[in-house]
């Protein structure tokens, strides 16, 4: 088993790797997502699975007939913007590779199985995460989703067009929904709590309510040189101020919140900027404690952008609530991976597409311990052992969904 996983793992690495900082840029319909996904369909293939692309981009690969009760398990191949080569990948690989292990055993499903692979998980290119799965399940409308702009300004419709898809077929896609019986995705644990544990592998119970807002703060451009501060209309200051009330605010509810992208016009040194483009990411256990989150930082802004003379327009880009995945499914596999000691129940601030599918489908997923807990960068890792653990683990739950 552990020999199939790093075949798969080594042939995946280089894609997308970034020979200097070690760490990945897989962005959704770029060129070298369409290598990510050709290596997909050449192993998916390679084992006799039949691959498709549906309406949304999404690769599914099936062992045997197409659903309906299928098992599904997977995840998705694109990554954030020099982001680590686990987050996504892993639960790919260790499907193909669990694949193999039920081969290897002998054990024939005696329902459907599938991989799938969502497209656009991070957002990381058009700036709604988990787009693939939100388009399956209607979280998000064809409309909305096809207009969509990368930092280039072109649109989802045009990058899927050039990529050969026909945006016009996109959207909620309810008869392949009504093909999957249960949905487990594996991932790298975006966080400590296995370390805690002293366990490779967990099992995830709740997804944090969260989203993402955006807050443009207009002024007026003006010269570096010549322009008395008293006569500014700089829109940095009330959009750094804001960035300390997005700390406070998060200590203070018991919150994580995150400015982690900005746009600066005309982002340069001898002018005053015009306008701060700024996105806040806010996550927190229950709803209540995020829409507090958010409500503190947006009054926090106005003040300081009045103070400033500067204007503030602020919206919802995202917002995704609590999930619970079922408990029945949770403690099952809490049982099939734990043995007598069942694998411990977490929660997680990190989003997924599990995540969406939970709420049209029964969904969870297993995690693998993460020795960091970093993510999102290049340091991310798990240790070779914990990933094949990862393996065994998804071979057990798939050989029980199935009843191989
Ligand atoms: C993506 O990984 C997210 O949790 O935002
Ligand atoms: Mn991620
Ligand atoms: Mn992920
Ligand atoms: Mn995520």
């Amino acid at each position: 088993m552990s020999d199939t996983f790093d075949r798969l793992w080594a042939g995946l690495a280089p894609l997308g790797r970034d020979r200097t900082t070690g760490g990945y840029r897989r962005l959704s319909w770029t060129p070298v997502d369409a290598e990510l996904r050709a290596w997909f369909t050449g192993e998916a293939q390679a084992r006799g699975m039949t691959v498709e692309t549906d309406r949304n981009g999404n690769l599914w690969a099936w062992l045997g007939e197409a659903g309906p009760d299928a098992v599904v398990t997977g995840s998705h191949l694109d990554s954030v913007p020099n982001g680590g080569g686990f987050d996504g990948p892993l639960g790919v690989v260790s499907a193909l590779a669990a694949v193999d292990e039920l081969h290897r055993r002998g054990l024939r499903p005696r329902r459907p199985l599938a991989v799938v692979v969502f497209v656009e998980e991070e957002g990381a290119r058009f700036g709604v995460p988990r787009l693939g799965s939100r388009l399956l399940t209607g979280a998000i409308t064809a409309e909305r989703a096809r207009g969509l702009t990368d930092a280039d300004g072109i649109t989802l419709a045009r990058a899927m067009s050039d990529a050969g898809l026909d945006p016009e077929r996109m959207g909620a896609d309810p008869d392949r929904l009504a093909r999957i019986g249960v949905f487990v995705e594996l991932h790298i644990e975006q966080g400590r709590s296995l370390v805690h544990h002293g366990t490779p592998v967990g099992v995830a119970a709740t997804v944090w309510p969260h989203g993402r807002w955006r807050l443009d703060f207009s002024g007026q451009a003006d010269h570096a040189g010549t322009t008395r501060i008293a006569d500014r209309n700089d829109p940095m200051l009330p959009f750094a101020e804001t960035v300390s009330a997005v700390r406070r605010a998060a200590v203070e509810h018991d919150a994580v919140a995150t400015v982690g992208r900005v746009w600066l016009t005309p982002n340069t040194s001898n002018s005053i900027p015009s306008r701060v483009r700024a996105w806040l990411d806010a996550r927190a256990p229950q709803e209540s404690t995020l829409r507090a989150v958010v409500a503190a930082v947006d009054r926090a802004a106005r003040v300081s952008a009045a103070e400033h003379g500067v204007s503030l327009s602020s919206f919802q880009e995202s917002f995704f609530p609590r999930v619970d995945f079922p408990r029945e499914l949770c403690h099952r596999l809490a049982s099939l991976v734990g043995g007598d000691t069942p694998a411990p129940l977490l929660s997680t601030g990190a989003g997924h597409d599990a995540a969406i599918l939970a709420s049209a489908v029964p969904a969870t997923m297993l995690f693998v311990r993460n020795p960091t807990g970093i993510s999102h960068a290049p340091e991310e890792r798990a240790d070779p052992a914990d990933c094949h653990a990862g393996v065994a683990a998804l071979t057990e739950v798939l050989a029980d969904l199935t009843g191989a």
